[in-house]
């Protein structure tokens, strides 16, 4: 996997960009959609990243978290709001490469993600780097992971 930049994303996003392909992947319960993602980064509840491939213009892959310390709160927890890999780029290690660089920004601190259980690629992806299950909550959609700071780091994974 060659390296991937991440362009932190802001209110001059193109956020009908985001829109389009973010809907392309997520089930409607589960997107957070252009103008609700417009709207967090302006209440500065996330930060989001466009992740591309250093050659090219068209974005590979999105990803956002949700990390109190960023905004000056107290919280020893930062959660990985959402990683999606667009279109073909699936299956190519680089949605694994993306939650490692979100390990490697942030994982100081405890993480945590919120996870479908039908969703065996992510689940597999976030496994590798140190996340377990923390809770499955009879009926409801997701269950949320959990990665310790003292888990290994990605980098000797
Ligand atoms: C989930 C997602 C981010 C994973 O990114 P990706 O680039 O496709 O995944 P990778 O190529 O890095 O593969 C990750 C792991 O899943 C496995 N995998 C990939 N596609 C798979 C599939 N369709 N079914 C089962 N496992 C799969 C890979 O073999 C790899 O496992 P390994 O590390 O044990 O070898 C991506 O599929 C996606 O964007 N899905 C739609 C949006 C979404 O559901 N986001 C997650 C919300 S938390």
């Amino acid at each position: 996997m060659s390296e991937l930049v991440f362009e932190q994303m802001d209110l001059g996003a193109d956020f009908a960009k985001y829109d389009q392909l973010a809907r392309a992947e997520m089930r409607d319960n589960d997107l957070v959609d252009g103008r609700e993602l417009r709207q967090l980064l302006a209440e500065r509840a996330i930060c989001a990243w466009w992740v591309r491939r250093p050659e090219q213009s068209e974005p590979v892959g999105w990803c956002s978290i949700m990390d109190p310390p960023i905004f000056g709160w107290e919280n020893k927890t930062a959660h990985i709001f959402g990683v999606i890999v667009f279109g073909s780029e699936k299956g190519k290690g680089i949605g694994s490469a993306i939650i490692r660089w979100l390990v490697d920004q942030f994982g100081a601190r405890s993480l945590t993600a919120a996870i479908a259980p039908t969703n065996l690629a992510s689940e597999r992806a976030f496994r590798s780097m140190g996340f377990v299950v923390m809770a499955t909550e009879e009926g409801e959609p997701w269950r949320t992971w959990r990665r310790h700071p003292t888990s290994e780091s990605s980098s000797s994974i």
